[in-house]
């Protein structure tokens, strides 16, 4: 049994990761300053400390009093559109908080480090399946943010004891089969989640932005991921870290890709009614194709997707948005360490929790 600190676990990715730990055993301490996290999809058995990475104190003394051994870190702003319009806040908030992180991870020795990356990293692509060690040309602040946060890892964990993966996650969409967690997030942006709104709600319209790339139909086209198999990757990579395993960069991605109207019309079998589409030209910045190549982490940390079918992806999704996908239900109540912790990150750093 481990504990594992994860920031951002009230976020959509964050919160599966947080049941995942749980479901195998593990003490989790999730991090969350609540800015687009939702109280209330943080596991009822975890423990939650309202806060920002960025704090050093509170960080250093959850991994001090928590006995952290490892940190999972999601939280982190992701919206590439806003990174264009608020670029120093993506630095801010990507990358010179992860760093602080880290070096509160070394004040404290704590060893291993998950990092949550992106296929942002590549860029344009190269018009077929990405590899890790494929040029990396950012195009937007967020992409950037990203990659200047695995470059320093690389470099830390040379000067010194630390060991990391760094996973470069492509299109994550989908819900927690079991119905626990899902995607709430606030004025989503994504494809995936964005359909789903738009299938349950008749007053909404999807943009498809873009119809003229060189792809099959026209609209661009992404690897899509389901988030099981995406936390799935992240499991095996603390595995790695637990046997002593050398730090890494990894796909998180099936390697095939669909285009916008082959997600549309998933989404519309699984709502059993057409959606209402529009389209709008392209967005700034979107590649035509995004595609994993998938062979390292297969390869290296023994991954096996167990949900790569699209409809299973977007079954799930619209489950969670049908049933807890815009209605958040009220706080539940809050253990004491919460509300001790709780103290420590809103109250002034020199006050002393609650006994
Ligand atoms: C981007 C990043 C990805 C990152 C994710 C995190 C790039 C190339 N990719 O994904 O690495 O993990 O953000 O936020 O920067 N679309 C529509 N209508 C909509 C919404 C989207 O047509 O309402 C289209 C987009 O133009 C795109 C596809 O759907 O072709 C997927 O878009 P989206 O879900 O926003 O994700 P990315 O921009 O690919």
């Amino acid at each position: 049994m481990a504990s594992i600190l994860v920031t951002g676990g009230a976020g959509y990715i964050g919160s599966h990761m947080t049941h995942a730990l749980l479901d195998r055993g593990d003490n989790v301490v999730v991090l969350d300053n609540l800015s687009t996290g939702v109280r209330d999809l943080v596991a009822p058995d975890a423990t939650f400390v309202q806060g920002d990475v960025g704090d050093e104190g509170l960080v250093r003394r959850i991994l001090r009093d928590a006995r952290i051994d490892a940190v999972a870190h999601f939280a982190g702003s992701v919206v590439v559109p806003e990174s264009v319009a608020h670029p120093l806040r993506y630095y801010a908030n990507n990358t010179a908080k992860s760093c602080a992180l880290v070096d509160a991870c070394l004040s404290e020795g704590v060893r291993h480090f998950l990092f949550s990356s992106t296929a942002a990293v590549y860029g344009l692509g190269e018009g077929k399946p990405a590899r890790e060690d494929a040029q990396t040309q950012p195009i937007n602040p967020y992409g950037r943010s990203k990659l200047v946060t695995e470059w320093a890892l690389a470099d830390a964990a040379l000067a010194h004891d630390l060991r990391y993966v760094a996973l470069r996650y492509f299109n994550v969409a989908g819900a927690d089969p079991e119905g626990r967690t899902g995607q709430s997030t606030p004025r989503a942006t994504h494809l995936i989640k964005r359909a789903c709104e738009v299938a349950l709600n008749p007053e909404l319209e999807l943009d498809i932005f873009g119809t003229d790339f060189p792809t099959i139909d026209g609209t661009g086209v992404r690897d899509y991921i389901h988030v099981s198999d995406l936390i799935a990757a992240h499991i095996l990579a603390l595995d790695h870290l637990d046997r002593g395993g050398e730090p890494k960069i990894l796909n998180c991605g099936y390697g095939r890709g669909f285009s916008v109207r082959q997600v549309i019309d998933a989404v519309s079998a699984a709502a059993g009614h057409e959606l209402r589409v529009c389209t709008s030209p392209r967005r700034p910045g979107d590649p035509a194709h995004l595609i994993a190549d998938a062979s390292r982490i297969k390869a290296e940390l023994g991954w096996t997707p167990r949900h790569d079918s699209l409809d299973e992806i977007v079954q799930t999704a619209l489950a969670w948005e049908q049933t807890k996908g815009r209605v958040c239900p009220p706080a539940k109540s809050r253990s004491r360490t919460e509300a001790a912790w709780n103290g420590w990150g809103t109250v002034s750093q020199d006050i002393q929790p609650a006994p």
